[in-house]
């Protein structure tokens, strides 16, 4: 596993590639986990080059805490990617990834202002930033991203479409601990009694859509879950929303044979947790 830190050096790596070699890409910000290991396998599974970034960028932080505290782990994270089979890892620094590139502009019709959009301001435009230029350099054929983050995928496929790029961006299931909890870097940051209450998030959402039918009003649903989550012990909900899966538009009416996505973000404590689940009506 060949491991590139300067962006020139990503620049000439990518050149060297034969042409006929497809390419697959992982971007992460480390602190790797099963999830992030279950994208790398499948580009491995898929492409005949691995890329995976590793950066931490700090465009996309709303909250300056979170980024201090975003959890680091290098040496486990080149560790398992190792074992995973992954062909280079490109782990730039700030002012590299930065310099002369100010970012990139598209039109997100409206989908980087809402839900997350609404509570962490700027993070999408970061991620979009991050992201154009990391798929500029790395050139990939095919880049995975995990459905945990399902409005940032929605994100960045529109911003590829918008761009043109040769790219097809591949959503991958969710990752969950044994517990329901979906894995997410922050984790690590639970203690063992908060990750057991936060497993409640996942059950939560499943209880109160075993039986939806159609014509059901969304908000009653999501009073429900809101008030379960909100009278256990250490968490907080900060948003709720039933949305189409493709325009992220709210639902607020159930409607027969249609997909929906139940989306929500949760405090515990300190630590902001999201989660999703797919819904068919
Ligand atoms: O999902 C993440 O880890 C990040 O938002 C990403 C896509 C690596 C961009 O920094």
């Amino acid at each position: 596993m060949q491991i590139i830190i300067g962006v020139s050096e990503i620049i000439k790596a990518r050149k060297s590639i034969k042409q006929n070699l497809k390419i697959g890409f992982v971007p992460t910000m480390g602190a790797l986990h099963q999830g992030h290991i279950a994208l790398v396998n499948r580009s491995v599974k898929e492409n005949d080059i691995t890329i995976v970034s590793i950066f931490v960028n700090p465009k996309q932080f709303n909250d300056k805490a979170d980024l201090i505290n975003y959890p680091r782990n290098i040496e486990n994270d080149l560790d398992l990617l190792e074992k995973a089979k992954c062909n280079i890892v490109f782990m730039p620094d700030n002012e590299d990834i930065y310099n002369n590139y100010q970012g990139y502009q598209t039109d997100l019709k409206g989908i980087d202002k809402i839900y997350e959009g609404e509570f962490r301001p700027g993070h999408f435009q970061g991620v979009v930033d991050v992201v154009y230029r990391l798929f500029d350099l790395v050139k990939p054929h095919k880049a995975y991203f995990g459905e945990k983050d399902f409005q940032q995928l929605a994100i960045i496929k529109l911003m590829t479409k918008n761009a043109n790029l040769p790219i097809e961006v591949i959503a991958c299931e969710i990752v969950r601990e044994k517990s329901g909890l979906a894995m997410s870097s922050r984790n690590e940051r639970l203690s063992d009694e908060q990750k057991t209450v936060s497993a409640k998030i996942y059950k939560t959402m499943l209880k109160h859509t075993k039986n939806l039918k159609p014509n059901q009003k969304t908000q009653e649903i999501i009073q429900k879950i809101k008030e379960e989550i909100d009278n256990t012990a250490f968490l907080k909900t900060e948003y709720i929303v039933f949305c189409e899966q493709e325009s992220l538009k709210p639902v607020y009416t159930l409607a027969k044979n249609t997909d929906v996505k139940l989306c929500l973000a949760v405090w515990c404590e300190k630590i902001r947790l999201i989660d999703n689940i797919s819904l068919h009506i």
